[in-house]
């Protein structure tokens, strides 16, 4: 769902300078060494309003971690929560995922966060998925050899169709749960995730190795996407419900 323009944003993105980049693309290639002399670059993909980004930087200081978000209302408080913690190891980037390999070199990136992507129910948005082959033949294309992705979602239909994906595009899948929390909170939890662990939901990860079957880019056109509707899917249940609403509301 797209946020809400905040008031007075453009005056708020200006505080924000010191950690977001306006030309993400000069850092091409050069990311480990431009910030402090960093182990590793991770990239945290839609990273909405930053929990998770703030305590991923903070519990791995050693790592430079670079949060990318299309949404300037959502980043804005992404970018204020980590000035707020004196984060010196995160950066962002108001942009879209399509533009990974223009601003990351091949193999730059060790590790790629991707939690709660929006899960385009119908068939005919498939290739917007975060998980499409489009997306994934791009995280593969700037990871390191035996880099990982890192995939959380709390919609179960989307994380099954995924799995296909990924194994299909010669990732190497490990730590696949349908329940990750199940005996108790794992690991760092996003904003929407504590809010679905609240209601009760069940989240489903996994860690997808690249390695040198992994499809890259390189590797041509991507295969067509077909019956590939996810129908039961919460986030198609929610969007009639809203829609159902709205109708209601304006007759
Ligand atoms: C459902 S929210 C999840 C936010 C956060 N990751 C969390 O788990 O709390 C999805 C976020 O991804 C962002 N997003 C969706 N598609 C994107 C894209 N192609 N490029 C960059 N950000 C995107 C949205 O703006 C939104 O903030």
């Amino acid at each position: 769902m797209r946020m809400r323009r905040k008031p007075n944003l453009e005056p708020r993105l200006e505080k924000c300078a010191a950690v977001l980049l306006e030309e993400p693309a000069e850092y091409r290639g050069r990311w480990r060494d431009s910030f402090g002399d960093y182990a590793s670059v991770h990239v945290e993909l839609g990273c909405g309003k930053g929990r998770f980004t703030a305590d991923a930087a903070e519990s791995a200081p050693e790592v430079l971690l670079v949060a990318v978000e299309r949404d300037p209302s959502a980043l804005v408080m992404a970018m204020e929560l980590a000035l707020s913690r004196d984060l010196h190891n995160v950066r962002f980037i108001l942009g879209d995922v399509n533009m990974l390999g223009e601003v990351f070199a091949p193999g730059e990136v060790g590790r790629i966060y991707l939690n709660f992507p929006d899960p385009w129910p119908k068939s005919r948005d498939a290739k917007l998925r975060l998980t499409a082959p489009n997306f994934l033949r791009r995280y593969a294309s700037v990871l390191e050899g035996g880099g990982e992705l890192q995939f959380k979602t709390d919609n179960t239909p989307l994380f099954d169709w995924s799995l296909g994906q990924f194994s299909a595009e010669g990732w190497a899948l490990h730590s696949v749960t349908h329940d990750l929390h199940a005996s108790g909170l794992v690991g760092i939890l996003t904003g929407y995730e504590a809010k679905f662990v609240s209601q009760g939901l069940k989240i489903n990860r996994l860690v997808a190795g690249r390695n040198e079957s992994t499809k890259t880019l390189a590797d041509g056109e991507v295969p067509r996407l077909r019956n590939a509707s996810l129908c039961d899917a919460r986030g198609y249940e929610e969007s009639v419900e809203t829609n159902a609403k709205k109708k209601e509301e304006r007759s």
